[in-house]
This record gives C-alpha cells, sequence and structure tokens, in this order.
C-alpha cells in the first residue's frame, strides 16, 4: 500500500457549483448516483462505456459466462469474462458507478465497497468472485431521500474537493463505524489508512466521520 501523505487542505470551494449549465451540488454527489454528475470531470482514460467494452471484446471473439451479483440488495445477471474485475463488472455493466477506478491496482481506495461485510478493492476483486455476495457500494448508504449520517457530515464539514476519492472514503468510515461507534481521532485515521485523497482533504474527512459518529450515537 503506497503512503499516505496529508497536505494543507486547498482553498474551500463553493457548496454548489454550475457545471455545464447544469446544476452541480454535493448533496446530489453524496446520494451515489451523483457519480453521474462527477463523470464530466473524469480523466476519459479511465472511462470506457458498457458498449465500448462489450463492442472490443465481442471484436476479439473473447468468450463471456453469467454471473449473478447481488448489489445492494438488488440481483443483477450481467455476463463477465473471467478476467473482469468487480469495479468493471458494476460500473460498465451495470452502470453502477459509485465505486471508481483510479489507479486500478489496489492502491489509492477509490473503488473501495463492501462484500459479505468486508471491505474490498473492487479493481482487485474478480467479478466472479463476487457471485453470490453481498455486494454493497456508496448508492446503497441513503435511506430513500435520507442521506446517511456520514453522508450529511460529509457535506456539513466540506470533505470533498474533486469527490473523486470520496465513495470510497464513505464505505470505509461505514465498515469503521459499524465495528466501533467512538473512535478515536487515531483510530479514524488508522481506518482510512486504504483511502488516499489527492486533493488533500484529509483533516475535513476525519472531522466528518467524528462528527457522524457522535450524531449516530445520538441516534441522529
Ligand atoms: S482503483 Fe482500486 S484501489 Fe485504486
Ligand atoms: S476530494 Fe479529490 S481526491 Fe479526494
Amino acid at each position: 500500500m503506497a503512503d499516505r501523505k496529508q497536505k494543507a487542505a486547498p482553498e474551500e470551494p463553493s457548496a454548489a457549483q454550475e457545471k455545464g449549465g447544469t446544476r452541480f451540488t454535493r448533496r446530489g454527489f453524496l446520494k451515489g448516483a451523483g457519480a453521474g454528475a462527477v463523470t464530466a470531470a473524469v480523466a476519459p482514460a479511465v472511462l470506457v462505456s458498457g458498449a465500448e467494452t462489450a463492442a472490443a471484446q465481442e471484436a476479439e471473439g473473447v468468450m463471456s459466462a453469467p454471473v449473478t451479483l447481488d448489489v445492494n440488495g438488488q440481483t443483477h445477471n450481467v455476463e463477465v469474462e473471467a478476467r473482469t474485475t468487480l469495479a468493471d463488472a458494476l460500473r460498465d455493466r451495470l452502470e453502477i458507478t459509485g465505486p471508481k477506478v483510479v489507479c486500478d491496482r489496489g492502491e489509492c481506495g477509490a473503488c473501495t465497497v463492501q462484500m459479505d461485510g468486508k471491505l474490498v478493492f473492487s479493481c482487485m476483486t474478480l467479478a466472479m468472485d463476487a457471485q453470490g455476495r453481498k455486494i454493497e457500494t456508496v448508492e446503497g448508504l441513503a435511506d430513500g431521500d435520507n442521506l446517511h449520517p456520514l453522508q450529511e457530515a460529509f457535506i456539513e464539514k466540506d470533505a470533498l474537493m474533486c469527490g473523486f476519492c470520496t465513495p470510497g472514503f464513505l464505505m470505509s468510515s461505514k465498515a469503521l463505524l459499524d465495528a466501533n461507534d467512538s473512535p478515536t481521532p487515531d483510530e479514524v485515521r488508522e481506518g482510512l489508512s486504504g483511502n488516499i485523497c489527492r486533493c488533500g482533504t484529509y483533516p475535513h474527512v476525519f472531522e466528518a466521520v467524528m462528527s457522524a459518529a457522535e450524531q449516530m450515537r445520538k441516534g441522529g
């Protein structure tokens, strides 16, 4: 795992920004489906549509096999190659784009999801190995229109800049608080040590997790 270096928090952005004429809000992003809004800011190299992937595979004569994935309580049937990662199956085949593919080699944590309650890097997990497991992504955190306390705290504490690392941080934070509802600041830092934020929002993230823990203890 690459060392994580903390940086000074960048200048604060406004809570809501106009992006190409579309209202872009942190709240919308944090509902998980907000990945679509972020897509516009993503390096094109990591974004390949499912149709493009399927067409490329067909041209290469690549064989695929059906798998059934349980994602956020919903069953999905999808065709994947043996080499298809869970991250690619979620993003390219199922259009569940909360998990982000940044390093694609188990170093940054942006693709973090829970599988049977344990955190995994979805870029390092084969889709076929995820069959029969319960997969939870950031899209499953909110309860309808009600954001998870962690999502509320990330908004309140300005714990994201570009937001690319945020789904991974949220999933790691949820696992942390599920296991320990009263973490110390050091335990929060340790619990999130598998996640890297290139924008340097660490102090805000740690503050948000402490705040969410307090809210959750109060039943909020
Ligand atoms: S994209 Fe999976 S760990 Fe970085
Ligand atoms: S907010 Fe940009 S990488 Fe973390």
